[in-house]
Parts: C-alpha cells; sequence; structure tokens
C-alpha cells in the first residue's frame, strides 16, 4: 500500500507521529509537505495529495490541518476524490468500509497523537464492502458529474 500524506503548519506534529508509525510499519510513504519551518496554505497540500490519490500513483491519502476542516473542503473539490474528515476510530472504518473514501483529513488542534494514530490505523485497516454501498457512492460521483461543469455558486 502506498500511502501520499500532507499537512499545512497546523499539522506537522501530527504528520509526523503518523509518519514515524508508517515507517516502523513499512508502509510506503510519500510526504507533500510542509515541514516545520515552511508555513503552507492546506488548499495547496490538499491538491497536491488529492491529485496524486487520484491520478492512482497512490492507494490511500491523509492530510492533517489545525482541524481537518479546510483539508477536506479543498480535496473534495479535486474530481474523483472522496475525502472523510474523520475524529474517531469508528468514523474511520465507515469512510472506508462505507463511503470509500480515499482520503482521510484529522485535524491536530482537535485530534491528540494517540487517537490520530488510532485513526490512521483503522482506516488504513479498513477495505469498501462494496454492495449497496457501491450504488450510494456511484450516486455521489453522479452528482459531481452533474455539477462539475458550468455551475455559478
Ligand atoms: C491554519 O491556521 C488553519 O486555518 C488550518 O490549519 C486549518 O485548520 C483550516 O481548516
Amino acid at each position: 500500500m502506498k500511502i501520499a500524506i500532507g499537512c499545512d503548519h497546523g499539522g506537522v506534529n501530527l504528520k509526523e507521529y503518523i509518519k514515524a508509525y508508517l515507517g516502523e510499519s513499512g508502509i510506503e510513504y510519500t510526504d507533500f509537505g510542509t515541514d516545520a519551518e515552511t508555513p503552507a496554505d492546506y488548499p495547496d497540500i490538499a491538491e497536491k495529495v488529492s491529485t496524486a490519490v487520484r491520478n492512482e500513483d497512490f492507494d490511500r491519502g491523509i492530510l492533517i490541518c489545525g482541524t481537518g476542516i479546510g483539508m477536506s473542503i479543498a480535496a473534495n473539490k479535486v474530481a474523483g476524490i472522496r475525502a472523510a474528515h474523520v475524529t474517531d476510530t469508528y468514523s474511520a472504518r465507515m469512510a472506508r468500509q462505507h463511503n470509500n473514501a480515499q482520503i482521510i483529513c484529522l485535524g491536530e488542534r482537535i485530534t491528540g497523537q494517540d487517537l490520530g494514530l488510532e485513526i490512521v490505523k483503522a482506516y488504513l485497516g479498513e477495505e469498501f464492502a462494496g454492495g449497496r454501498h457501491e450504488r450510494r457512492v456511484s450516486k455521489i460521483m453522479e452528482i459531481e458529474e452533474r455539477n462539475i461543469n458550468g455551475v455559478k455558486i
């Protein structure tokens, strides 16, 4: 499994904690930034990670900002991406099992390091259940297709 991971300046510590786990576990990852010295706008990192995941260069993505909210909003603007903002392990499992989310978004200022890591483990350990959920996920993507062009908001 190949993971794309990224954060803004609000998520550097949790990202490093998660990277340490990925490294120890032999899980391949690429870090799309930012680092401790370089403030970054979360939409820029979200777009990089989401595009890489959407292009299937990576199996899953992990995005971290202060709350997880900005990252999730931005990631979901990349066509084809389903990014779930999660703050608990049950939601992390369901994000994969029911929603087939390719990306989870965490908030370092909301979620502590140990819980954040448990969320990541729960998410990476789950697979999409398919079946009735396939139909529902397809409907999500149909909404995207109906709205992607020429919509004034
Ligand atoms: C940065 O200060 C903060 O706004 C960002 O990390 C994130 O929480 C946005 O949703």
